[in-house]
C-alpha cells in the first residue's frame, strides 16, 4: 500500500465524524484532498463547508460544495486536516503546504478536529520536518536572526507567497521537546504572523492510514 492509499484510507474514515446538516472545516494539502473528494459523496448531507485555503476552496467548488465564509459562521463542530507530524499527544507540525495560518484559525474555531494521515508522520519527538512560520515580508530578516538565537536555521520559502500576502520560512534544527512553550515563543517575535506547531490547540483525534487499516489515537 503506498503512502498516497493510505492518507486516503485515513480520509474516508473520518467520514463518519461529519454530521449531518452541519458546517464541516476543511484542510489543505493531498490527505485533505482525499477527504474532500470523499464528503463529494455525501455533499448532500451537509450544510456546506469552511475552507483553510484557496486551494481547498476551489476543490470543494468543483465538486459542488459549498464554501462559507469563516465570519458568516458560528463555531463549527468539526475540522478534517492533514499534518506533516504529529506526536502521541496528538501535538503537531503542519505548514508543509503553507496554509497554516488559515488551518490554525479554523481548527480554533472548531469543537473537534480530525488530523487524518499516513503512519509515517506519527513521530516521537517533533522537529525532523523543518518548522514552517509564515511572516510578514518587511520583518524576514529580523525573524530569522531571532530564529537563529533561538538555535534554528531558517530558509525563506523560495518563489512562495501564501494565501495572506506573506512569506514562509522553513526552520531546522529547533529542539522541540516543548512544543506549546516554543509555539508561544515564536508567535512572539515581532511580524510573525503564526507559525506551524498545533499544540496549544492539538487535534483531538488522530487517524492514521497503514498497512493493517485505520489506527485511532485520541477521542
Ligand atoms: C498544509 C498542511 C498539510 O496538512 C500538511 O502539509 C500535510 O500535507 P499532506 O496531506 O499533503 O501530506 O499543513 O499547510
Amino acid at each position: 500500500m503506498t503512502r498516497d492509499e493510505q492518507k486516503k484510507q485515513a480520509a474516508e474514515a473520518a467520514l463518519e465524524y461529519v454530521e449531518a446538516g452541519a458546517i464541516v472545516g476543511i484542510g489543505t494539502g493531498s490527505t485533505a484532498n482525499h477527504f474532500i473528494d470523499a464528503l463529494a459523496r455525501i455533499k448532500n448531507r451537509i450544510d456546506g463547508t469552511v475552507a483553510s485555503s484557496e486551494a481547498s476552496a476551489l476543490r470543494l467548488k468543483a465538486h459542488g460544495i459549498s464554501v462559507f465564509d469563516l465570519n458568516s459562521v458560528g463555531d463549527i463542530p468539526l475540522y478534517v486536516d492533514g499534518a506533516d507530524e504529529s506526536n502521541q499527544h496528538l501535538q503537531l507540525v503542519k505548514g508543509g503546504g503553507g496554509a497554516l495560518t488559515r488551518e490554525k484559525i479554523v481548527a480554533a474555531a472548531s469543537r473537534k478536529f480530525i488530523c487524518i494521515a499516513d503512519d509515517s508522520k506519527l513521530v516521537d519527538v517533533l522537529g525532523a520536518f523543518a518548522l514552517p512560520i509564515e511572516v510578514i515580508s518587511m520583518a524576514r530578516s529580523y525573524v530569522a536572526r531571532q530564529i537563529v538565537k533561538l538555535g534554528g536555521t531558517p530558509a525563506l520559502r523560495e518563489g512562495f507567497v501564501t494565501d495572506n500576502g506573506n512569506l514562509i520560512i522553513d526552520v531546522r534544527g529547533l529542539s522541540i521537546v516543548n512544543p506549546p512553550e516554543l509555539e508561544r515563543q515564536l508567535n512572539n517575535i515581532a511580524g510573525v504572523v503564526t507559525n506551524g506547531l498545533f499544540a496549544l490547540r492539538p487535534a483531538d483525534v488522530l487517524l492514521l492510514g497503514s498497512e493493517k487499516g485505520v489506527r485511532k489515537l485520541g477521542g
